[in-house]
């Protein structure tokens, strides 16, 4: 259209030329010319920019954020809809996705937590991601990891498929925390505080762990968890010796750690569970999947207890064990027990 209009006039000055001074005719048809070109020039750019603004919409339309009618305001920082780059999320992308993070300190029963967490089809806890220096180097390397695993791209055993509702790690809180709380809090991730109130049986544990580590009982091969009560009862074996001067400051030092995590998170939503009231009664994770918004089930896990039943069994030393704790505010430790 624009250059047939173009051509008609160009045509009529064409005729016109010979009666006209030639230079103002030519300066007249280049104007012309030039007004044309800009003319057609403009159209072509609309019509380029109209095409790009169609492709646009049609990314926006896939992509749309599923907004569920569900959803209180309060909650919106807390659900999610992901879209990973290796699979697609398919017939759940408009399931809200719940981030979390168990912390946790070593040998506190959070890797019992972790696989009765992992028997829910919706939940996948993918286990001590950063126990792997290199990815807790630095803040950029810690966000990117996390990154990864919030948008479903971390493949562990863990994983679950399109359908997960609530992904997340373990993050041991001896592990420097500083950097990852205004990542929590932006980003909308939930922390399940996991402690365990008797520190004397934990500290056991951690002594037993570390001499499996190097004495290896079971054929050879070192284990921090078993599935059988074999394997559990040979492990118990070992009674570890604990260094009476020492037990007092220890308790301490781990309770201040839990205190201070407790303090540094306080702004982040959470919820604190103590793996004695779990062992003692279940219906403690029926919270847990109310705080992580999936639907209850029954959870199993395969791991079998290693130490069980009174703790004068369990250390060489008792008498003096008992001695230190002895009118101290940790002398319930020596007589808290629990069936499994
Ligand atoms: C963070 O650590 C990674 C891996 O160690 C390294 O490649 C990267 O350069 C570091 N980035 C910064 C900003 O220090
Ligand atoms: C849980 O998973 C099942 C099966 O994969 C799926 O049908 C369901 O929508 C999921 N529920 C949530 C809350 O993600
Ligand atoms: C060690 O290996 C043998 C043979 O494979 C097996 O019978 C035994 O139960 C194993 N012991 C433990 C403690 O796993
Ligand atoms: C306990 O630990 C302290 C400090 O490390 C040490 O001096 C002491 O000898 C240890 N006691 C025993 C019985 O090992
Ligand atoms: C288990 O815990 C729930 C709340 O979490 C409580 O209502 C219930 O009474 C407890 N059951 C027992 C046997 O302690």
């Amino acid at each position: 259209m624009a250059d047939d209009l173009c051509l008609l006039i160009k045509d009529t000055l064409i005729i016109k030329a010979p009666k006209k001074s030639p230079l103002v005719l030519r300066m007249f048809v280049l104007a012309f010319a030039m007004v044309c070109g800009i003319y057609i020039c403009s159209i072509c750019l609309k019509q380029i920019s109209t095409r790009s603004n169609v492709g646009f919409l049609n990314v926006q339309v896939i992509n749309r954020p599923c907004e569920p009618p569900n959803i209180e305001p309060s909650e919106k920082l807390y659900a999610h809809f992901p879209m990973p780059n290796t699979f697609s999320r398919d017939e759940c992308a408009c399931n809200p996705v719940r981030y979390f993070a168990i912390l946790s300190t070593q040998r506190s029963g959070s890797g019992w937590f972790e696989t009765l967490l992992n028997s829910h089809m919706n939940i996948s806890s993918n286990g001590e991601i950063f126990s792997v220096k290199v990815r807790r180097s630095n803040i950029s390397t810690i966000v990117e990891t996390l990154d990864k695993i919030y948008n479903l791209d971390w493949l562990t055993s863990a994983s679950k498929n399109e359908c997960t509702g609530a992904v997340g790690l373990k993050w041991m809180l001896n592990q420097n925390h500083e950097d990852i709380v205004e990542y929590f809090n932006t980003k909308g991730v939930s922390a399940i505080f996991l402690f365990r109130r008797n520190l004397l049986r934990r500290m056991i544990s951690i002594l037993a762990n570390s001499y499996d580590q190097n004495a290896k009982p079971l054929n050879g091969t070192h284990k921090s968890h078993v599935h059988s009560p074999h394997e559990a009862e040979i492990l118990a074996r070992y009674k570890p010796t604990i260094n009476a001067t020492l037990l007092i400051p220890d308790l301490r030092k781990v309770e201040e750690m839990a205190a201070k995590a407790l303090e540094y998170f306080k702004s982040t939503r959470h919820i604190i569970l103590y793996y004695e009231d779990i062992i003692k009664n279940r219906t403690k994770l029926k919270e847990v999947q109310d705080f992580l918004k999936v639907p209850q089930m029954d959870l199993k896990s395969r791991q079998v207890k290693i130490h069980k039943g009174s703790l004068s069994q369990q250390v060489e030393n008792w008498d003096d064990i008992e001695k230190a704790l002895m009118g101290t505010p940790y002398k319930s430790f020596l007589h808290e027990d629990y069936q499994m």
